[in-house]
């Protein structure tokens, strides 16, 4: 009987445990059945899945995109499926429905091309769906309804048309809703006062919407963030917006609202605003008063709307708002001069419309402000000398306004201001001295009453590029130090000036921006000046002289341990001292320094070398050619911290890339042996009277040398910084495949001496962007800017550095942006050579295009060298035949004037 018990006892234990494993692992498997027929439906064209797979030996918990967390069952349960931007296509399958606890679905920035998968809605335990930025189509079905566990919904960014139901207004959990960037059209329905629990509502960039703003919105208490711009919507802005207390984000930008912003809404939901964007409507009337002065509001007129708490009166104060943008509307009436000494605000706008009223001294108080922007309305009184006071500002532009009074001394304090506009205004007295303002890009104070003369400080903003002071009573010279900054625009048309012009100024800029001025004399212009004798060197002309820092000779007595060879030999040096000679090659050379030193003569020399030194070529006894360059002004840095530089960069290996072979170096000197290339540099190409490559080989050539920069950037480690890009370091092969020479230098001869070296050259060369006259930072930013100055050359077919008849240097950059500016001017930067030919122009242009980001003033707004090689790859795809043979006849004037 016992035994009975026992056995049936054991049995039932038994038959538990077998129950309790068939259940736990049969929810498990169950769960990879479920991932697997999802992803069998999937295309997935990058096998970014590859990790799912019922033969793999990871749990499905640690595949792609899964997390797990651990459920009631006590086994590990998938909770959220993320495979974003993957490149997924294909069916979005109802089978991941039977994941009993996903709550997480995110699908955007895939290719997922179908209606929106109300199929999913079978998924019961989900909480967040994400399908933005997909090529969903369709309209909204009714039965959006069945969603109704739903928190965040999102279907921005596809294609998803018709009207929005009223059936979504049930979807009462929701928290995030965003339809934004879709064709949806129609009235909006009175259903957004049932989601109370909406936090963000984006509703944006449905071109096709048409309707007004349904006030029920304004009933959304917990409401952060309301985006509605560019929704053609119109009507008013409804006045149960007051209601809004929570919003940080207001955005109704690009619409077609009309009628005045409710007293009520600017007054009380303002109070933890960050951005307010009306800009771009039909808004009239007076902005209302008061707003940010954090008065206490009278809530009474609208208590039919608003049924929340009483405010305080700290309400109002507008102590988070940061942005502020009503400009492009018709609003009158007094500025709210509040906004002007906010602690947060960075931006505010308002040009174009019809405010009167002054700029408070204590704007300083907005120690945040980077951007003001009032052209076109009726701004009155002087520019504070607070303004000056705020060092974030780079940007202040009240053009078109009756400002009046003198330009206080520090208003260009801010050390990054770019942007000053100020023309179009009453004010009088001098140009105050721009000194602290390196940054400035842009100075236009045309058309104003400024007496005096142009400060010749002027000439010290080494970014200055945009210059005019037209229309005003100036006097005396024009500053003969302005040709040396890379002028793009310089217009002192109409004022009083008297003098000689600078030469480069006359040769560089149309007639037109000089005229006006009876006094100033030159060639071209109607009087010559009387000392027009034989004309002198001025400062503009620049004789490149390169500066050989004596080296110092310390006896060093380090020992260099590995590479593939080592030698270690003395010989006489010719002050009779015994010079310590030591060896590294990354390639079995079988030559000896001996071979090297009696090698470099006059007659191995190529030209007069770089900055750096000079580039002898050299036969080895295997009948290779090498080339090696001798490093002058190198530092004394200990042969081992030598060596181990110099391995960095002979460990580079990219097609675009010279090889290193090996180098070679006494306490006094540095070789570097390179691979020797028989075609020459780029330069040596463009130079040539016959020059004339067509215009996939130097798209070619493009791609080539962005590649390799990209590689010195982004994918070798460590990541190296080219420093000295122009196309005389571009050395060619045969195919015309480009490959970098003279990289990171500053590595072997350390920053010091490598800046002094580049010094000696930096003021003349147009490869160094103009920041570094201010910044000797080393950024991959110069980089861009000196690739952007080499594919200038390759589209212009001109070098970059040219000598105009009278010797001065005309600057590529200088001489393009002057170009782009004027009618045509496009077609006379294009390499006439190859650009009549149709097909090729279109690229040519883009080209132009690119050249001109590269080589932007503002360092920020270059692309990287990735996005160059992308973009320049784009071009590449389209095919273009140059057909250099049927040129048509050339009619443009075949000598561009400069
Ligand atoms: C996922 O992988 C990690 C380590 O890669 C491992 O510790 C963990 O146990 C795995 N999770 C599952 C559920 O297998
Ligand atoms: C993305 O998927 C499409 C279609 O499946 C395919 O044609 C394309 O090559 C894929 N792109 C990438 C970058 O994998
Ligand atoms: C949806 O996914 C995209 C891409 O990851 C993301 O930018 C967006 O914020 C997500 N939407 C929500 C509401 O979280
Ligand atoms: C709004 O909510 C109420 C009560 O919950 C409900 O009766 C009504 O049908 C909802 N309206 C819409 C449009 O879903
Ligand atoms: C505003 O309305 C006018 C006509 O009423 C229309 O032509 C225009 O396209 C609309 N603008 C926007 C931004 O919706
Ligand atoms: C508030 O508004 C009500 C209704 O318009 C008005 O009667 C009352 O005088 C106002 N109170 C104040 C303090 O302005
Ligand atoms: C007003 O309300 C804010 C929070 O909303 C609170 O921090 C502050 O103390 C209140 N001020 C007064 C005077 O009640
Ligand atoms: C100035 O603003 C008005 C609207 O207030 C606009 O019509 C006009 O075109 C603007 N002028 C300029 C020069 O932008
Ligand atoms: C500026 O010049 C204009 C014309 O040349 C003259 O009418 C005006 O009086 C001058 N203004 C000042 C302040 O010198």
């Amino acid at each position: 009987m016992a035994t009975t018990k026992f056995c049936t006892y054991t049995l039932f234990l038994l038959t538990f445990a077998f129950f309790f494993i068939k259940l736990s692992s049969s929810s498990s498997s169950s769960e990879v059945d479920a991932l697997l027929s999802f992803k069998a439906s999937i295309e997935d064209s990058k096998n970014a899945l590859s990790t799912w797979s019922d033969t793999s030996s990871t749990h499905h918990c640690n595949w792609t995109g899964i997390s797990c967390s651990i459920t009631t069952t006590n086994s590990p349960s998938v909770t959220s499926i993320t495979l974003q931007s993957l490149n997924l296509s294909g069916d979005i399958s109802a089978s991941i429905c039977d994941l009993p606890s996903l709550s997480h679905l995110n699908l955007a920035d895939n290719i997922f091309n179908q209606p929106i998968p109300l199929h999913l809605s079978q998924c019961s335990s989900l909480v967040t769906l994400n399908i933005s930025n997909n090529l969903i189509w369709g309209t909204i079905p009714s039965q959006i309804s069945q969603f109704s566990s739903l928190k965040v919904l999102d279907f921005s960014r596809n294609k998803i048309e018709g009207i929005i139901p009223d059936t979504l207004g049930s979807l009462e959990n929701l928290q995030v809703l965003n339809m934004g960037s879709n064709l949806l059209s129609g009235t909006l329905p009175l259903i957004f006062g049932n989601l109370t629990k909406l936090e963000v509502l984006d509703l944006s960039m449905n071109p096709n919407l048409e309707s007004e703003i349904p006030h029920d919105v304004g009933q959304l208490k917990s409401l952060k963030q309301l985006m509605l711009q560019g929704s053609s919507l119109q009507g008013e802005i409804p006045p149960s917006f007051v209601g809004l207390l929570g919003l940080t984000h207001l955005d109704l930008s690009q619409n077609n609202l009309t009628g005045k912003v409710p007293q009520a809404l600017s007054s009380s939901s303002l109070k933890n605003l960050v951005s307010f964007d009306v800009s771009q409507n039909k808004l009239s009337g007076p902005f209302p008063s008061g707003v940010c002065k954090g008065s206490i509001i009278n809530l009474s007129l609208h208590t039919n709307a608003f049924t929340g708490l009483i405010p305080n009166n700290s309400i109002g104060e507008c102590k988070s708002l940061e942005r502020f943008q009503v400009q492009n509307n018709g609003f009158s009436g007094d500025f709210p001069s509040a906004l002007w000494s906010l602690p947060k605000v960075k931006l505010i706008r308002a040009e174009n419309n019809r405010f009167s009223g002054q700029i408070p001294e204590s704007v300083s108080e907005a120690s945040q402000l980077e951007q003001v922007q009032l052209d076109n309305n009726t701004f009155s009184g002087k520019i504070p000398q607070g303004l000056g006071l705020v060092k974030s500002l780079y940007r202040f532009s009240a053009s078109l306004n009756h400002f009046y009074g003198e330009i206080p001394p520090n208003f260009c304090d801010s050390p990054v201001m770019s942007i000053v506009n100020l023309s179009h205004n009453s004010l009088s007295g001098q140009i105050p001295e721009l000194k602290k303002c390196r940054k400035l890009v842009s100075l236009s104070l045309a058309d104003n009453s400024l007496t005096g003369e142009i400060p010749s400080s002027l000439a010290e903003l080494p970014v200055l590029t945009y210059i005019d002071l037209s229309d005003n009573n100036l006097t005396g010279p024009i500053p003969e130090g302005l040709q040396n900054l890379k002028l793009a625009l310089f217009n002192v048309s109409f004022n009083d000036l008297s003098g000689k012009v600078p030469y480069s100024l006359i040769s560089g800029l149309p007639a037109s921006f000089l005229e006006g001025n009876p006094g100033l004399c030159g060639p071209g212009l109607a009087n010559s000046c009387s000392d027009e004798a034989p004309r002198h060197k001025n400062g503009g002309i620049t004789t490149i002289t390169c500066a050989l820092i004596s080296l110092a000779f310390v006896a060093g007595t380090a020992i260099v341990a590995g590479g593939f060879v080592l030698y270690k030999r003395s010989c006489k040096g010719n002050n009779n001292e015994v010079v310590v000679w030591r060896s590294v090659f990354f390639y079995p050379l079988r030559i000896t320094e001996h071979d090297l030193l009696m090698g470099m003569n006059e007659k191995s020399s190529m030209g007069n070398g770089g900055i750096f030194g000079r580039v002898y070529v050299m036969n080895l006894p295997s009948g290779e050619l090498v080339a090696v360059k001798k490093l002058v002004n190198f530092r004394n840095q200990s042969s081992k911290s030598l060596k181990s530089e110099v391995k960095t960069l002979a460990k580079i290996r990219h097609k675009n890339i010279v090889k290193i072979l090996g180098f070679c170096h006494s306490d006094e000197s540095v070789f570097l042996i390179y691979e020797f290339l028989n075609e020459g540099s780029l330069r040596d190409l463009i130079l040539r009277p016959d020059f004339k490559l067509e215009w996939s080989v130097r798209l070619k050539i493009a791609i080539g040398v962005a590649q390799g920069l990209a590689y010195l950037h982004k994918d070798y480690s460590p990541r190296l910084l080219h420093r000295n890009v122009k196309s005389s370091n571009i050395l060619l092969d045969g195919n015309f495949e480009p490959k970098l020479t003279d990289f990171a230098l500053d590595r072997v001869l350390g920053e010091a001496a490598f800046q002094s070296s580049l010094d000696s050259e930096a003021p003349s060369s147009c490869y160094i962007a103009p920041e570094y006259g201010y910044s000797k930072k080393a950024t991959e930013q110069l980089d861009v800017y000196s690739f952007g100055v080499v594919l200038l050359e390759l589209v212009s077919g001109r070098q970059a550095e040219k000598a105009d008849s009278s010797d001065s240097i005309i600057d590529i950059v200088k001489w393009v942006r002057r170009k782009v500016n004027i009618a045509n001017g496009v077609q006379q930067i294009l390499d006439r050579r190859i650009s009549s030919s149709t097909t090729c122009h279109q690229e040519m242009v883009r080209a132009l295009d690119i050249a001109l980001r590269c080589t932007s003033v503002v360092p920020e707004k270059r692309p990287s060298m990735v996005e160059v090689v992308k973009s320049l790859h784009s071009l590449e795809l389209r095919t273009c035949i140059a057909d250099l043979q049927d040129q048509p006849p050339n009619e443009e004037p075949s000598n561009i004037p400069i």
